[in-house]
């Protein structure tokens, strides 16, 4: 069966071939330079996500998951403490709680979106509670302004996790911008995405900045002058630089992805036994992945199926958080996070996508599901 190319999940090479000789420039000046650690590409690569994302701070980081460990600590989260979250997310989210000492609550999610389900948070508020941690997962937006209304009757802190969602929006913001801070994975495979690990945090809070920085650092501000424990989590110099280079394209990266989604909507919206993403009104969707949803208990069968005829896909993800080994003595029932976590399928997509490639994906589709 696997007589035509493989289709990948994802394939960098467009955009490696694209900006082939700026990224070797990068490189390049990054090694005459000799500044690996803390180089002004960091500091630049900074100001150009502050403005970008129309934020006051933006701290470069190790990784997406440092981000959520040092954005929880910069805002004032620690041991003991509740945060709420969605069971439906990498563990990162979850982990990072844990790692602080805090306790992660989880909140069932709403089917459509994949998303917290904002009418659930209300009752798992309680006196401990200290920060709320929503998920733009998929790179669709959580529905904010809700969040934001309990984060404000209830005195908690918001810290978006926006891992998956750089670029996209809520009602015109930019997503990460829009909370007490945000935090930001540049994996590879992310929307803006580096060639190694990369985060950030950003914050219009001076303060809140001030902390992350120290707590990159080792907890010191000034050199060997260390105030509290805290992390080696600097962004690598070279990373700085290639994401230099690969900002400036992020929004025609963006628009390609949706592009590609909007053709798989033209090819596969009559499938019968097929659920579509959705774009709430409320959200500018970047399509960090297009996940479907095969009902009727077929989709391990239909992965294997699309694995057969060399389209790869994934499923983001198999095991809702509170199921995890680390977190199932919690014995929590949540129906929405555990059905989603049997129905979805993320297929192919990448922002220069052809279109015969997406086509193979939706006539293959068409046929499994028949
Ligand atoms: C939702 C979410 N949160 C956090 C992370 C952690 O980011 P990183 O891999 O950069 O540590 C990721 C990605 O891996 C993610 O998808």
């Amino acid at each position: 069966m696997m007589s035509q190319n493989a289709i990948p999940l994802l394939d960098l090479t467009p955009e490696i071939e694209m900006l082939w000789d700026e990224l070797n420039a990068a490189f390049q000046s990054v090694l005459r330079s000799g500044r690996f650690i803390m180089g002004p590409q960091v500091h630049a690569f900074e100001a150009q996500v502050a403005e970008y994302l129309n934020v006051k701070h933006a701290v470069a980081l190790n990784s997406g998951t440092d981000a959520l460990v040092i954005g929880l600590r910069a805002l004032g989260i620690g041991p003991g403490d509740e945060v709420i979250t969605t069971p439906f997310s990498f563990f990162a989210t979850a982990e990072a709680i844990s790692l602080i000492g805090a306790v992660p609550v989880f909140v069932d999610i709403d089917a459509q979106t994949y998303n917290l389900d904002v009418t659930l948070i209300e009752e798992k508020i309680t006196p401990r509670t200290r920060a709320i941690v929503p998920v733009h997962l998929y790179g669709h937006a959580a529905d904010m302004a809700p969040i934001l209304e309990l984060a404000e009757r209830h005195n908690l802190k918001v810290l978006e996790d926006t891992a998956q969602g750089f670029g996209g929006e809520y009602r015109g913001l930019k997503l990460g911008a829009i909370g007490d801070a945000g935090a930001f994975s540049f994996f590879p495979s992310k929307n803006l995405g580096a060639y190694g690990d990369a985060g950030m945090l950003v914050t219009d809070d001076g303060s809140v900045a001030e902390m992350a920085r120290k707590l990159r650092t080792h907890g010191s501000l000034k050199k060997y002058h260390n105030e509290i424990p805290g992390y080696n989590s600097r962004m690598d110099t070279l990373q700085a630089a290639i994401l230099q280079v690969k900002l400036p394209h992020i929004q025609a990266f963006n628009d390609g992805r949706r592009r590609v989604a909007a053709a798989y909507r033209d090819l596969l919206h009559d499938v019968p036994g097929l659920v579509l993403p959705v774009e709430a009104s409320y959200a500018c969707h970047v399509y960090h992945q297009y996940t479907v949803r095969i009902t009727i208990g077929r989709r391990d069968a239909v992965q294997r199926g699309l694995r057969e005829a060399g389209i790869a896909t994934q499923v983001y993800y198999p095991v809702p958080l509170h199921r995890l080994p680390v977190y199932s003595a919690l014995n929590y029932r949540l129906p929405a996070a555990e059905q989603a976590a049997e129905e979805v399928l993320s297929l192919p997509i990448w922002p220069q996508m052809p279109a015969e490639a997406q086509e193979r994906v939706a006539s293959t589709l068409r046929m499994l599901l028949r």
